[in-house]
C-alpha cells in the first residue's frame, strides 16, 4: 500500500498534491494581481481575473495553514537538506511560508475591521463595523508590495529547483516532489 506520509527518500502523495495544487492556485492568484496592476480599470479580462482575488486568496491562506501543519508533522522523516545550499534552502522556504501567511493575513485583517464585512463562499465571516478600525487596515497598505515580493521568491524557488537541482546538481530533488 502507498505510504501517505513523507519518507527520507521522497515526498508522499499528500505533500505532492498540496504542493502542485498550491502552485497552480498561486499562478492563478498572481495572474489576477498582474492583470489588476497592468490593465486599465474598465478592461473585461482584468475584471474577470480580479473577481476571484478575495475567494482564491482566502482559500490559499487556508491551504497554506494546512500544508504548514502537514509539513511540521512530517518534519522528522522528510528528505533532509545538507550543507550551505541546504541551509539557504531552509531559510528560503521559511521566508516563502512566512509571506504565504502574511500576505493574505494583512487583507483578511483589514476585512475583519472594515465597515463592509467579509463573506467567503457565501458565508459571512466578519460582520461590518460601524466605522473602519484604523489599526486593522494599516498592514494591508503593504499587501500588494509584499505580494510581489512573494511572487519573486516563488520565481527564485522555481529557478533553484530547475536550474540548480535538475540541470546542475542532477540530485533528484525535483523528481522527489514530482513523484
Ligand atoms: C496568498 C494570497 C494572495 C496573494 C499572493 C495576493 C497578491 C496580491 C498582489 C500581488 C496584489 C497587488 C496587485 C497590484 O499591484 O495591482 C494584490 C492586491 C490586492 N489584493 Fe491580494 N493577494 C492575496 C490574497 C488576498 C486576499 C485574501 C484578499 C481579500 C480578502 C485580497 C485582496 C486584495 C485587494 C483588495 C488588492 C488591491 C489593493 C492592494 O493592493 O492592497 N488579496 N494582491
Amino acid at each position: 500500500m502507498t505510504r501517505l506520509t513523507d519518507t527520507p527518500d521522497r515526498f508522499g502523495p499528500i505533500t505532492r498534491f498540496l504542493h502542485w495544487g498550491m502552485a497552480l492556485l498561486f499562478a492563478a492568484q498572481f495572474l489576477s494581481a498582474a492583470a489588476h496592476w497592468a490593465l486599465p480599470r474598465e478592461n473585461a479580462i482584468r475584471e474577470t481575473l480580479w473577481s476571484y482575488q478575495y475567494t482564491l486568496g482566502t482559500t490559499l491562506f487556508l491551504i497554506v495553514l494546512l500544508r504548514g501543519a502537514w509539513g511540521l508533522a512530517n518534519l522528522p522523516h522528510r528528505p533532509a537538506h545538507s550543507g550551505r545550499v541546504g541551509q539557504a534552502a531552509v531559510a528560503g522556504h521559511a521566508a516563502l511560508y512566512a509571506l504565504m501567511i502574511i500576505v493574505p493575513a494583512t487583507r483578511l485583517l483589514a476585512a475583519a475591521g472594515s465597515d463592509r464585512g467579509f463573506s467567503y463562499l457565501g458565508l459571512q465571516i466578519f460582520a461590518p463595523h460601524e466605522t473602519e478600525i484604523a489599526w486593522m487596515q494599516a498592514p494591508s497598505e503593504l499587501h500588494g508590495e509584499l505580494g510581489w515580493v512573494l511572487a519573486l521568491l516563488v520565481l527564485g524557488h522555481i529557478a533553484m529547483a530547475v536550474i540548480w537541482h535538475r540541470l546542475i546538481q542532477r540530485d533528484g530533488t525535483l523528481q522527489r516532489m514530482a513523484g
